[in-house]
């Protein structure tokens, strides 16, 4: 007998009880079965033990590959989990995706690897397919990967297509639709989501090429995450280092395991970003709200099928997918619009709402007073409406609403006072103003839970992540 060619050995292992009990009957450790696995060929001698075994348990298998032919009766099969086609970009965080496949298939997903030419120049196919247990697809135009797997059934079989590090080569031929590899083809191909960790040199991130590419890309409705700030592998610090790899898998995780729409047929108000209140026809008073936050809140309640109006400050960020935003520039505006979307079932308040703004604020630019002479400039504050409240207290007023507060100091105390004054149903409590954990423009946020009677302390989680437990408990209460 030959060495056998071409053999799945992942289904073997399936077949034969998994991975350990692969390495029992073969007396092998792990790295031999990795090797088999990522070569597709096993020798003679392991060949008739893997036969032996399979036809013991009632396979019909081919002799020549192993091919499982037929499967014994009525086998008990796992139900399929969610597969990630990772792509692998060309750049120095491609080893990072190995960690991250790992972290991924620790949450239950299956990982199949796709590598871009210069990925290969990091690390190489070997590797990503011992670690995936899968062959890790690299050439469009291979015949034997066309004749298993044409890109386009590849493409289809993802429950989503992950991207890191995601240069700034391939976003641009992503945002232009080049098809001229297996990578590009499958993000044209593919019906599933698709999430990008970029990853490149600060001044390449910030380049307005990349903007304009990422912009494309975020309306077509991919998903980012990062990049983060911090020291970047070229020696230069500033935003472009990609996201860390548990974070990747949390996110991909998220968006590959599909959900129930738990929310269909319900409506929501979400306002998001900060409001901007004129000082005169050039100026104006802000904060540092980055919308990310209520956009992803606005996003996981789409997602659960909820009619979203988003009602957003002006913030750098695309509107989410199936979402009616609403852009606004001052409080006075938040509320009016967000009064006009009454009713709903459901207002998520998370808007960084200025609490004054001027009062006569100018149309004309104010001018600078003679330096010698002029009495200081000042500037009189009057109060802005308190848009939470109002809902709470409106004739109209949802069956659920939901507030933030951001505190500096005393955060539980204040959050729960909070809540009764503005009569609400939930606060959602989070410290900020901290250089160690901030919250405002990060990915991350950490927060508590409260509701009447009760106090949820939440572990540090990514936001879209936290969006997305806080719209599964909206439908939990919704459906008491
Ligand atoms: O009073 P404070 O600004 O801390 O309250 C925070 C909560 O109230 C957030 O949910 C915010 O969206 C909402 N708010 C509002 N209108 C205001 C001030 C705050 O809706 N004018």
């Amino acid at each position: 007998m030959a060495p056998a060619n071409n053999v799945d050995l992942t289904a073997i292992m399936t077949a034969l009880g998994g991975r350990q009990a692969l390495q029992d009957l073969l007396g092998v450790g792990a790295s031999a079965i990795s090797n088999y696995v990522a070569r597709g060929t096993v020798p003679t001698h392991v060949r008739s033990k893997l036969y032996g075994a399979l036809t013991a348990r009632g396979y019909q298998v081919r002799l020549d590959d192993l091919a499982i032919l037929c499967a014994p009766d009525a086998p008990a099969t796992a139900p399929a989990k969610p597969m990630v086609l990772l792509i692998i970009g060309g750049g120095i965080a491609a080893y990072k995706a190995l960690e991250t496949a790992r972290q991924m298939q620790r949450l239950g997903l299956d990982v199949t690897g796709v590598m871009t030419k210069s990925a290969a120049q990091f690390i190489t196919p070997l590797s990503v397919a011992a670690l995936t247990n899968q062959k890790c697809y690299d050439d469009l135009f291979s015949l034997t990967d066309e004749a298993e797997m044409g890109h386009i059934r590849l493409a289809r079989s993802a429950d989503l297509v992950l991207v890191m590090p995601a240069t700034a080569n391939l976003m641009a031929r992503a945002a232009a639709g080049i098809a001229d590899d297996l990578a590009t083809t499958i993000l044209l191909a593919t019906t599933a989501p698709v999430l990008m960790a970029p990853a490149m040199n600060p001044a390449m991130w910030t380049h307005p090429a990349t903007s304009a590419n990422l912009t494309i890309l975020q309306q077509r409705g991919v998903h980012m995450i990062g990049p983060t700030e911090g020291d970047t592998a070229c020696g230069e610090i500033g935003s472009g280092r990609m996201s860390e790899p548990a974070d990747i898998a949390a996110a991909a995780y998220q968006l590959a395991v599909k959900r129930p729409r738990l929310l269909a047929g319900k409506t929501a108000i979400v306002t998001a970003g900060p409001t901007v209140e004129p000082i005169d026809s050039v100026r104006f008073i802000a904060n540092h709200s980055s919308g990310k936050q209520g956009y992803a809140v606005a996003a996981a309640l789409a997602a659960h099928g909820a009619a979203v109006t988003l009602i957003s400050g002006p913030v750098n960020l695309p509107p989410p997918a199936q979402v009616n935003r609403i852009s606004v520039q001052t409080a006075e505006q938040m509320l009016a619009a967000t009064q006009a979307a009454l009713p709903a079932d459901i207002a998520v308040c998370a808007a960084a709402v200025a609490d004054w703004r001027v009062a006569g604020s100018r149309h004309a630019k104010l001018k600078k007073p003679d330096r010698d002479t002029a009495e200081p400039i000042q500037l009189s504050l009057c109060e802005n409406p308190d848009i939470l409240a109002s809902i709470a207290q409106s004739d109209q007023r949802p069956e659920l609403v939901i507030g933030f507060a951001a505190e500096t100091e005393d955060l539980q105390e204040n959050a729960v006072a909070k809540r009764q004054r503005k009569q609400c149903d939930w606060i959602i409590a989070n410290q900020v103003g901290g250089a160690a954990d901030p919250v405002f423009g990060s990915d991350m946020n950490h927060i508590m839970l409260i509701g009447e009677t009760t106090v949820e302390n939440w572990p540090r989680m990514l936001k879209t992540e936290l969006a997305d437990r806080l719209a599964e408990r909206i439908a939990e209460e919704l459906s008491k």
